[in-house]
Protein backbone atom coordinates (compact mmCIF):
# COMPACT_ATOMS: atom_id res chain seq x y z
CA UNK A 1 0.00 0.00 0.00
CA UNK A 2 1.10 3.43 -0.49
CA UNK A 3 1.07 5.96 1.72
CA UNK A 4 -0.85 8.83 -0.12
CA UNK A 5 -1.49 12.36 0.91
CA UNK A 6 -5.46 13.48 0.43
CA UNK A 7 -4.05 16.13 -2.26
CA UNK A 8 -2.79 13.38 -4.58
CA UNK A 9 -5.59 10.99 -3.80
CA UNK A 10 -8.01 13.72 -5.06
CA UNK A 11 -5.59 14.40 -8.13
CA UNK A 12 -5.38 10.51 -8.67
CA UNK A 13 -9.04 9.67 -8.32
CA UNK A 14 -10.23 12.34 -10.76
CA UNK A 15 -7.08 11.56 -13.77
CA UNK A 16 -8.02 8.06 -12.63
CA UNK A 17 -11.88 8.37 -14.35
CA UNK A 18 -10.16 11.41 -16.88
CA UNK A 19 -8.96 8.27 -18.73
CA UNK A 20 -12.18 6.64 -18.55
CA UNK A 21 -13.62 9.18 -20.79
CA UNK A 22 -15.08 11.32 -17.44
CA UNK A 23 -15.26 14.82 -17.68
CA UNK A 24 -13.61 16.89 -15.08
CA UNK A 25 -16.60 18.88 -13.23
CA UNK A 26 -16.24 21.64 -10.41
CA UNK A 27 -17.51 21.06 -7.29
CA UNK A 28 -21.42 22.48 -6.61
CA UNK A 29 -22.06 24.95 -3.86
CA UNK A 30 -22.63 23.76 -0.47
CA UNK A 31 -26.11 25.24 -1.03
CA UNK A 32 -28.12 22.97 -3.26
CA UNK A 33 -29.02 24.60 -6.12
CA UNK A 34 -32.73 24.61 -6.74
CA UNK A 35 -33.27 21.89 -4.30
CA UNK A 36 -35.41 22.41 -1.06
CA UNK A 37 -35.03 18.84 0.30
CA UNK A 38 -31.44 19.47 1.18
CA UNK A 39 -30.05 22.10 3.66
CA UNK A 40 -26.59 21.18 2.14
CA UNK A 41 -24.84 19.71 -0.36
CA UNK A 42 -24.50 16.56 0.98
CA UNK A 43 -23.44 13.83 -1.63
CA UNK A 44 -21.65 14.44 -5.18
CA UNK A 45 -24.87 13.41 -7.19
CA UNK A 46 -26.89 16.43 -5.71
CA UNK A 47 -25.75 18.39 -8.91
CA UNK A 48 -26.64 15.72 -10.95
CA UNK A 49 -30.41 15.07 -9.70
CA UNK A 50 -32.03 16.66 -12.93
CA UNK A 51 -29.41 14.72 -15.06
CA UNK A 52 -30.38 11.21 -13.36
CA UNK A 53 -33.67 11.88 -13.88
CA UNK A 54 -33.71 12.77 -17.46
CA UNK A 55 -35.09 16.57 -17.06
CA UNK A 56 -31.51 17.89 -18.05
CA UNK A 57 -28.99 16.77 -20.90
CA UNK A 58 -25.21 17.53 -20.37
CA UNK A 59 -22.39 16.86 -23.43
CA UNK A 60 -21.03 14.67 -21.44
CA UNK A 61 -22.88 11.20 -20.35
CA UNK A 62 -19.79 10.42 -17.44
CA UNK A 63 -18.65 12.74 -14.95
CA UNK A 64 -16.07 13.28 -12.12
CA UNK A 65 -15.93 15.15 -9.16
CA UNK A 66 -14.65 16.01 -5.95
CA UNK A 67 -17.19 17.36 -3.71
CA UNK A 68 -17.31 19.45 -1.22
CA UNK A 69 -20.28 18.24 1.52
CA UNK A 70 -21.82 18.80 4.94
CA UNK A 71 -23.24 16.53 6.71
CA UNK A 72 -24.81 18.53 9.60
CA UNK A 73 -28.55 19.79 10.87
CA UNK A 74 -31.76 18.37 9.66
CA UNK A 75 -31.97 14.87 8.93
CA UNK A 76 -28.51 13.94 8.73
CA UNK A 77 -27.18 15.93 11.65
CA UNK A 78 -23.59 14.29 13.00
CA UNK A 79 -22.98 17.20 15.07
CA UNK A 80 -23.03 14.63 18.26
CA UNK A 81 -21.00 12.44 17.19
CA UNK A 82 -17.81 14.40 15.77
CA UNK A 83 -15.21 14.20 17.46
CA UNK A 84 -16.05 11.22 19.33
CA UNK A 85 -15.77 8.62 16.70
CA UNK A 86 -12.70 7.93 14.44
CA UNK A 87 -15.37 8.14 11.21
CA UNK A 88 -17.54 11.07 11.45
CA UNK A 89 -17.07 14.50 10.07
CA UNK A 90 -19.53 17.24 9.49
CA UNK A 91 -17.66 18.72 6.51
CA UNK A 92 -15.75 16.17 4.46
CA UNK A 93 -15.15 15.92 0.86
CA UNK A 94 -16.60 12.83 -1.79
CA UNK A 95 -14.96 12.21 -5.07
CA UNK A 96 -17.03 10.11 -6.77
CA UNK A 97 -17.51 9.14 -10.83
CA UNK A 98 -21.23 9.55 -12.42
CA UNK A 99 -22.98 7.66 -15.81
CA UNK A 100 -25.96 9.09 -17.23
CA UNK A 101 -27.53 6.61 -18.47
CA UNK A 102 -23.96 5.44 -19.90
CA UNK A 103 -22.07 2.34 -18.22
CA UNK A 104 -23.67 0.22 -15.51
CA UNK A 105 -22.74 -2.27 -12.65
CA UNK A 106 -20.03 -4.12 -14.57
CA UNK A 107 -18.05 -0.77 -15.29
CA UNK A 108 -18.91 0.69 -11.81
CA UNK A 109 -17.93 -2.38 -9.96
CA UNK A 110 -14.76 -3.05 -12.09
CA UNK A 111 -12.89 0.67 -11.65
CA UNK A 112 -13.42 1.02 -7.81
CA UNK A 113 -11.62 -2.34 -7.24
CA UNK A 114 -9.07 -1.70 -10.23
CA UNK A 115 -8.46 2.34 -8.83
CA UNK A 116 -8.59 1.32 -5.07
CA UNK A 117 -6.36 -2.29 -6.07
CA UNK A 118 -4.01 -1.15 -8.30
CA UNK A 119 -0.20 -0.06 -7.17
CA UNK A 120 -0.33 2.77 -9.68
CA UNK A 121 -3.22 4.06 -7.84
CA UNK A 122 -3.94 3.55 -4.44
CA UNK A 123 -2.83 0.08 -3.85
CA UNK A 124 -4.64 -1.28 -1.02
CA UNK A 125 -4.34 -4.95 0.17
CA UNK A 126 -7.30 -6.85 -2.04
CA UNK A 127 -7.47 -9.27 0.79
CA UNK A 128 -8.14 -6.20 3.11
CA UNK A 129 -11.42 -5.45 1.25
CA UNK A 130 -14.55 -6.30 1.61
CA UNK A 131 -17.76 -5.74 -0.99
CA UNK A 132 -21.08 -5.93 -0.04
CA UNK A 133 -24.00 -6.23 -2.07
CA UNK A 134 -28.17 -5.21 -0.88
CA UNK A 135 -29.25 -8.59 0.12
CA UNK A 136 -31.38 -9.09 -3.20
CA UNK A 137 -28.77 -7.95 -5.83
CA UNK A 138 -28.11 -11.05 -7.39
CA UNK A 139 -26.37 -9.48 -10.06
CA UNK A 140 -23.68 -6.97 -8.49
CA UNK A 141 -22.81 -10.67 -6.23
CA UNK A 142 -22.54 -12.38 -9.02
CA UNK A 143 -19.79 -9.58 -10.64
CA UNK A 144 -17.91 -9.15 -7.35
CA UNK A 145 -17.18 -13.25 -7.25
CA UNK A 146 -17.06 -14.27 -11.04
CA UNK A 147 -15.92 -11.19 -12.89
CA UNK A 148 -13.59 -9.32 -10.39
CA UNK A 149 -12.58 -12.53 -8.67
CA UNK A 150 -13.48 -11.64 -4.91
CA UNK A 151 -13.43 -14.82 -3.18
CA UNK A 152 -17.10 -15.25 -1.98
CA UNK A 153 -16.83 -15.50 1.97
CA UNK A 154 -15.40 -11.52 1.66
CA UNK A 155 -18.70 -10.71 -0.21
CA UNK A 156 -21.49 -9.35 2.35
CA UNK A 157 -25.04 -9.38 1.53
CA UNK A 158 -26.84 -6.52 3.75
CA UNK A 159 -30.20 -4.99 3.90
CA UNK A 160 -31.75 -2.09 2.91
CA UNK A 161 -30.65 0.13 5.53
CA UNK A 162 -26.98 -0.22 4.48
CA UNK A 163 -27.25 -0.77 1.28
CA UNK A 164 -30.01 0.92 -0.02
CA UNK A 165 -28.94 4.54 -1.08
CA UNK A 166 -31.16 7.33 -0.82
CA UNK A 167 -30.72 11.18 0.91
CA UNK A 168 -34.61 12.54 0.81
CA UNK A 169 -36.53 12.35 -2.35
CA UNK A 170 -34.88 11.79 -6.10
CA UNK A 171 -33.01 9.28 -7.58
CA UNK A 172 -31.68 5.93 -5.75
CA UNK A 173 -30.87 3.05 -5.50
CA UNK A 174 -29.05 -0.49 -4.52
CA UNK A 175 -25.50 -0.15 -3.94
CA UNK A 176 -22.57 -2.24 -3.26
CA UNK A 177 -19.99 -0.95 -0.66
CA UNK A 178 -16.20 -1.47 -0.17
CA UNK A 179 -15.26 -1.46 3.29
CA UNK A 180 -11.52 -2.02 4.53
CA UNK A 181 -10.43 -4.02 7.33
CA UNK A 182 -8.06 -2.05 9.74
CA UNK A 183 -7.67 -4.78 12.18
CA UNK A 184 -9.34 -6.76 14.82
CA UNK A 185 -7.71 -4.20 17.57
CA UNK A 186 -9.81 -1.29 16.22
CA UNK A 187 -12.74 -3.29 16.39
CA UNK A 188 -15.73 -3.10 19.15
CA UNK A 189 -14.70 -7.37 19.66
CA UNK A 190 -18.18 -8.47 19.13
CA UNK A 191 -18.43 -11.95 18.17
CA UNK A 192 -20.53 -10.59 15.54
CA UNK A 193 -18.62 -7.53 14.34
CA UNK A 194 -18.33 -7.09 10.39
CA UNK A 195 -18.44 -4.91 7.68
CA UNK A 196 -21.60 -2.79 8.12
CA UNK A 197 -20.78 -2.78 12.30
CA UNK A 198 -20.87 0.25 13.56
CA UNK A 199 -17.64 0.36 15.36
CA UNK A 200 -14.37 1.71 13.79
CA UNK A 201 -12.52 -1.81 12.78
CA UNK A 202 -14.33 -2.08 9.14
CA UNK A 203 -14.11 1.53 6.68
CA UNK A 204 -16.10 1.97 4.25
CA UNK A 205 -14.40 3.76 1.80
CA UNK A 206 -15.85 3.19 -1.13
CA UNK A 207 -20.07 3.24 -2.10
CA UNK A 208 -21.19 2.67 -5.55
CA UNK A 209 -24.96 3.03 -6.09
CA UNK A 210 -27.22 1.35 -8.95
CA UNK A 211 -29.22 4.99 -9.24
CA UNK A 212 -32.62 3.13 -11.23
CA UNK A 213 -35.41 3.99 -8.85
CA UNK A 214 -37.29 7.68 -8.05
CA UNK A 215 -38.38 8.38 -4.59
CA UNK A 216 -40.92 11.23 -4.70
CA UNK A 217 -40.35 11.16 -1.00
CA UNK A 218 -43.41 9.40 0.02
CA UNK A 219 -41.58 6.44 0.04
CA UNK A 220 -43.06 5.47 -3.61
CA UNK A 221 -40.16 4.51 -5.89
CA UNK A 222 -40.52 4.26 -10.02
CA UNK A 223 -37.97 3.04 -12.31
CA UNK A 224 -35.75 6.06 -14.14
CA UNK A 225 -35.84 6.87 -17.52
CA UNK A 226 -32.52 5.48 -17.51
CA UNK A 227 -29.87 3.25 -15.26
CA UNK A 228 -27.34 5.69 -13.62
CA UNK A 229 -24.44 5.13 -11.53
CA UNK A 230 -23.59 7.93 -8.91
CA UNK A 231 -20.64 6.66 -6.99
CA UNK A 232 -18.95 8.34 -3.34
CA UNK A 233 -15.66 7.80 -2.14
CA UNK A 234 -14.77 9.94 1.14
CA UNK A 235 -11.39 11.37 1.19
CA UNK A 236 -10.45 11.58 4.31
CA UNK A 237 -11.90 7.84 4.59
CA UNK A 238 -9.20 6.89 2.24
CA UNK A 239 -6.66 9.18 3.25
CA UNK A 240 -7.11 7.57 6.89
CA UNK A 241 -6.51 4.03 5.45
CA UNK A 242 -4.12 4.66 2.96
CA UNK A 243 -2.03 6.94 5.82
CA UNK A 244 -2.80 4.30 8.28
CA UNK A 245 -3.65 6.53 11.14
CA UNK A 246 -6.47 6.09 13.59
CA UNK A 247 -9.15 8.45 12.85
CA UNK A 248 -10.28 11.04 9.82
CA UNK A 249 -8.50 13.68 12.66
CA UNK A 250 -5.07 12.22 11.56
CA UNK A 251 -5.21 12.48 8.12
CA UNK A 252 -2.63 14.96 6.90
CA UNK A 253 -5.06 18.07 5.59
CA UNK A 254 -7.21 17.77 8.85
CA UNK A 255 -4.62 17.54 11.34
CA UNK A 256 -2.69 20.43 9.96
CA UNK A 257 -5.60 22.34 11.35
CA UNK A 258 -5.45 20.69 14.21
CA UNK A 259 -2.06 21.40 14.47
CA UNK A 260 -3.01 25.07 14.25
CA UNK A 261 -5.76 24.70 17.21
CA UNK A 262 -3.29 23.13 19.41
CA UNK A 263 -0.68 25.95 18.84
CA UNK A 264 -2.97 28.64 19.36
CA UNK A 265 -4.49 27.02 22.61
CA UNK A 266 -1.86 25.31 23.91
CA UNK A 267 -3.47 21.55 23.73
CA UNK A 268 -1.30 18.75 23.32
CA UNK A 269 -3.61 16.50 21.02
CA UNK A 270 -3.13 12.70 22.08
CA UNK A 271 -3.12 13.85 25.58
CA UNK A 272 -6.35 12.99 26.83
CA UNK A 273 -9.92 12.12 25.06
CA UNK A 274 -11.24 15.22 26.58
CA UNK A 275 -8.93 17.54 24.94
CA UNK A 276 -8.68 15.35 21.60
CA UNK A 277 -12.44 15.61 22.07
CA UNK A 278 -12.54 19.58 22.21
CA UNK A 279 -9.77 19.62 19.53
CA UNK A 280 -11.87 17.37 17.09
CA UNK A 281 -14.69 19.65 17.54
CA UNK A 282 -12.90 23.04 16.39
CA UNK A 283 -11.47 21.39 13.99
CA UNK A 284 -14.14 19.62 12.25
CA UNK A 285 -16.44 22.67 12.69
CA UNK A 286 -14.54 25.40 11.70
CA UNK A 287 -13.79 23.51 8.52
CA UNK A 288 -17.37 22.94 7.69
CA UNK A 289 -18.02 26.84 8.71
CA UNK A 290 -14.71 28.23 6.54
CA UNK A 291 -16.65 26.19 3.44
CA UNK A 292 -20.59 27.65 4.72
CA UNK A 293 -19.19 31.26 4.78
CA UNK A 294 -17.68 31.00 1.73
CA UNK A 295 -20.47 29.81 -0.18
CA UNK A 296 -22.67 32.72 0.98
CA UNK A 297 -24.09 31.27 4.33
CA UNK A 298 -24.21 34.18 7.15
CA UNK A 299 -24.60 32.91 10.62
CA UNK A 300 -28.33 33.49 11.62
CA UNK A 301 -31.19 32.11 13.52
CA UNK A 302 -32.74 30.22 11.27
CA UNK A 303 -32.25 27.29 8.75
CA UNK A 304 -28.49 27.42 7.33
CA UNK A 305 -27.75 29.83 9.43
CA UNK A 306 -28.47 28.58 12.57
CA UNK A 307 -26.47 25.31 11.76
CA UNK A 308 -23.82 27.69 10.98
CA UNK A 309 -24.45 29.61 14.02
CA UNK A 310 -24.67 26.09 16.19
CA UNK A 311 -20.66 25.24 15.20
CA UNK A 312 -19.43 28.25 15.63
CA UNK A 313 -21.03 29.08 19.02
CA UNK A 314 -19.62 24.90 19.68
CA UNK A 315 -16.40 26.05 18.94
CA UNK A 316 -16.26 28.93 21.35
CA UNK A 317 -17.39 26.70 24.58
CA UNK A 318 -15.06 23.83 23.36
CA UNK A 319 -12.02 26.97 22.63
CA UNK A 320 -13.38 28.10 26.83
CA UNK A 321 -12.68 24.15 27.79
CA UNK A 322 -9.01 24.32 26.28
CA UNK A 323 -8.92 28.11 28.51
CA UNK A 324 -9.39 30.39 25.38
CA UNK A 325 -10.95 33.07 26.47
CA UNK A 326 -11.14 35.42 23.23
CA UNK A 327 -11.90 35.22 19.55
CA UNK A 328 -9.83 32.29 17.85
CA UNK A 329 -11.51 30.61 14.83
CA UNK A 330 -10.78 33.67 12.69
CA UNK A 331 -7.19 32.84 12.72
CA UNK A 332 -7.61 29.15 12.21
CA UNK A 333 -9.72 29.61 9.54
CA UNK A 334 -6.71 30.69 7.95
CA UNK A 335 -5.20 27.18 7.67
CA UNK A 336 -8.75 25.96 6.54
CA UNK A 337 -8.08 27.76 3.33
CA UNK A 338 -4.37 27.68 3.46
CA UNK A 339 -4.86 23.96 3.20
CA UNK A 340 -7.96 23.82 0.41
CA UNK A 341 -7.49 26.71 -1.77
CA UNK A 342 -5.52 24.04 -4.53
CA UNK A 343 -8.28 22.19 -5.09
CA UNK A 344 -11.08 25.22 -3.59
CA UNK A 345 -9.21 28.77 -5.01
CA UNK A 346 -12.38 30.58 -4.17
CA UNK A 347 -11.69 30.24 -0.87
CA UNK A 348 -8.45 32.11 -1.26
CA UNK A 349 -10.45 35.34 -3.17
CA UNK A 350 -12.93 35.58 -0.30
CA UNK A 351 -9.88 34.86 3.12
CA UNK A 352 -10.45 38.20 4.44
CA UNK A 353 -14.35 38.28 4.21
CA UNK A 354 -14.86 34.88 5.82
CA UNK A 355 -12.45 35.55 8.76
CA UNK A 356 -14.25 38.64 9.37
CA UNK A 357 -17.65 36.74 9.55
CA UNK A 358 -15.70 34.36 11.80
CA UNK A 359 -14.60 36.69 14.11
CA UNK A 360 -17.63 39.11 14.34
CA UNK A 361 -19.61 36.21 15.31
CA UNK A 362 -17.11 35.08 17.92
CA UNK A 363 -17.11 38.32 19.27
CA UNK A 364 -20.78 38.90 19.49
CA UNK A 365 -21.19 35.62 21.74
CA UNK A 366 -18.05 36.31 24.08
CA UNK A 367 -20.21 39.24 25.16
CA UNK A 368 -22.77 36.69 26.79
CA UNK A 369 -20.84 33.09 27.07
CA UNK A 370 -19.34 33.57 30.31
CA UNK A 371 -22.85 34.96 32.00
CA UNK A 372 -24.46 32.21 30.04
CA UNK A 373 -22.48 29.61 31.56
CA UNK A 374 -21.93 30.88 34.97
CA UNK A 375 -26.18 30.70 34.95
CA UNK A 376 -26.03 27.21 33.42
CA UNK A 377 -23.85 26.00 36.05
CA UNK A 378 -25.57 27.39 38.31
CA UNK A 379 -28.74 25.95 37.32
CA UNK A 380 -27.22 22.34 37.54
CA UNK A 381 -26.17 22.54 40.74
CA UNK A 382 -29.78 23.60 41.70
CA UNK A 383 -31.28 20.70 39.93
CA UNK A 384 -28.45 18.51 41.35
CA UNK A 385 -29.23 19.32 44.76
CA UNK A 386 -32.75 18.20 44.12
CA UNK A 387 -31.97 15.22 42.77
CA UNK A 388 -33.35 16.08 39.42
CA UNK A 389 -31.84 15.24 36.04
CA UNK A 390 -33.88 17.12 33.92
CA UNK A 391 -32.99 20.57 32.98
CA UNK A 392 -36.10 23.13 32.92
CA UNK A 393 -37.26 23.98 28.76
CA UNK A 394 -37.98 27.29 30.35
CA UNK A 395 -34.21 27.93 31.19
CA UNK A 396 -32.82 26.23 28.21
CA UNK A 397 -34.69 28.46 26.31
CA UNK A 398 -33.72 31.59 28.39
CA UNK A 399 -30.12 30.60 27.70
CA UNK A 400 -30.77 30.57 24.34
CA UNK A 401 -32.82 33.57 24.00
CA UNK A 402 -30.75 35.69 26.00
CA UNK A 403 -27.31 34.16 26.04
CA UNK A 404 -27.66 33.05 22.65
CA UNK A 405 -26.84 29.24 23.55
CA UNK A 406 -28.44 26.96 20.80
CA UNK A 407 -30.36 24.03 22.53
CA UNK A 408 -27.29 21.46 21.22
CA UNK A 409 -24.98 23.35 23.12
CA UNK A 410 -26.93 23.04 26.32
CA UNK A 411 -27.46 19.81 25.49
CA UNK A 412 -23.91 18.95 25.05
CA UNK A 413 -23.04 20.07 28.17
CA UNK A 414 -26.00 18.83 30.21
CA UNK A 415 -24.72 15.29 28.84
CA UNK A 416 -21.22 15.73 30.67
CA UNK A 417 -23.37 16.25 33.54
CA UNK A 418 -25.47 13.40 33.25
CA UNK A 419 -28.68 15.07 32.72
CA UNK A 420 -31.30 15.89 29.70
CA UNK A 421 -33.47 19.20 28.94
CA UNK A 422 -37.23 19.37 28.52
CA UNK A 423 -37.22 19.56 25.08
CA UNK A 424 -40.83 19.65 24.80
CA UNK A 425 -41.18 22.87 26.84
CA UNK A 426 -37.96 24.19 25.04
CA UNK A 427 -39.87 23.67 21.70
CA UNK A 428 -43.07 25.29 22.69
CA UNK A 429 -41.45 28.38 24.16
CA UNK A 430 -39.56 28.64 20.74
CA UNK A 431 -42.82 28.19 19.02
CA UNK A 432 -44.47 30.47 21.02
CA UNK A 433 -41.88 33.28 20.05
CA UNK A 434 -41.88 32.58 16.78
CA UNK A 435 -45.20 33.16 16.35
CA UNK A 436 -45.13 36.20 18.46
CA UNK A 437 -42.62 37.54 15.74
CA UNK A 438 -44.52 36.34 12.65
CA UNK A 439 -47.19 38.62 13.96
CA UNK A 440 -44.99 41.38 14.63
CA UNK A 441 -43.96 41.66 11.25
CA UNK A 442 -47.59 41.14 10.19
CA UNK A 443 -47.96 44.56 12.07
CA UNK A 444 -45.24 46.24 10.89
CA UNK A 445 -46.06 45.74 7.04
CA UNK A 446 -49.42 46.96 7.88
CA UNK A 447 -48.25 50.17 9.31
CA UNK A 448 -45.91 50.75 6.30
CA UNK A 449 -49.41 50.54 4.17
CA UNK A 450 -50.57 53.45 6.11
CA UNK A 451 -47.67 55.96 5.57
CA UNK A 452 -47.41 58.01 2.66
CA UNK A 453 -43.60 58.22 1.79
CA UNK A 454 -44.55 60.41 -1.22
CA UNK A 455 -42.87 57.82 -3.72
CA UNK A 456 -43.58 58.66 -7.53
CA UNK A 457 -42.71 54.76 -7.66
CA UNK A 458 -40.65 55.47 -11.04
CA UNK A 459 -38.84 52.08 -11.85
CA UNK A 460 -35.04 52.40 -11.18
CA UNK A 461 -33.34 52.58 -14.83
CA UNK A 462 -30.21 50.62 -15.02
CA UNK A 463 -27.30 52.46 -15.97
CA UNK A 464 -24.67 49.91 -15.35
CA UNK A 465 -23.79 49.30 -18.81
CA UNK A 466 -22.60 52.86 -19.58
CA UNK A 467 -21.65 54.09 -16.27
CA UNK A 468 -19.80 52.95 -13.23
CA UNK A 469 -21.08 55.49 -10.95
CA UNK A 470 -24.38 57.07 -11.15
CA UNK A 471 -26.57 58.70 -8.74
CA UNK A 472 -29.81 57.79 -7.15
CA UNK A 473 -32.20 59.37 -4.47
CA UNK A 474 -33.81 56.99 -1.59
N1 LIG B 1 -24.09 9.08 -3.57
C1 LIG B 1 -23.27 8.08 -3.07
C2 LIG B 1 -22.75 8.35 -1.72
O1 LIG B 1 -22.80 9.49 -1.30
O2 LIG B 1 -22.28 7.47 -1.05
Amino acid sequence: MQVLTGKEIRQKFIKFFEEKGHTHVASSSLVPYNDPTLLFSNAGMNQFKDVFLGLEKRNYTRATTSQKCVRAGGKHNDLDTVGRTARHHTFFEMLGNFSFGDYFKHESLAWSWEFLTSPEWVGLEPELLYPSVYEHDDEAYDIWINEIGVPKERVVKLGKSDNFWEHGSGPCGPCSEIYYDRGVEKGCGKPDCAPGCDCDRFMEVWNNVFSQFNNDGEGNYTDLVQKNIDTGMGLERLACVSQCVDSLFDVDTVMNITNKVSEITGATYGKSHKMDVSLRVITDHIRSATFMIGDGILPSNEGRGYVLRRLLRRDARHGKLLGVNEPFLYKVCDMVIHENKGAYPDLADKQDYITRVIKVEEENFAKTIDTGLRILNELVDSHKSKGETMFSGEDAFKLYDTYGFPLDLTQDILEEQGMTVDEAAFTKLMEEQKERARAARGDMSNAWQGLDLGLDNTPTAFTGYDHEEDGGTI
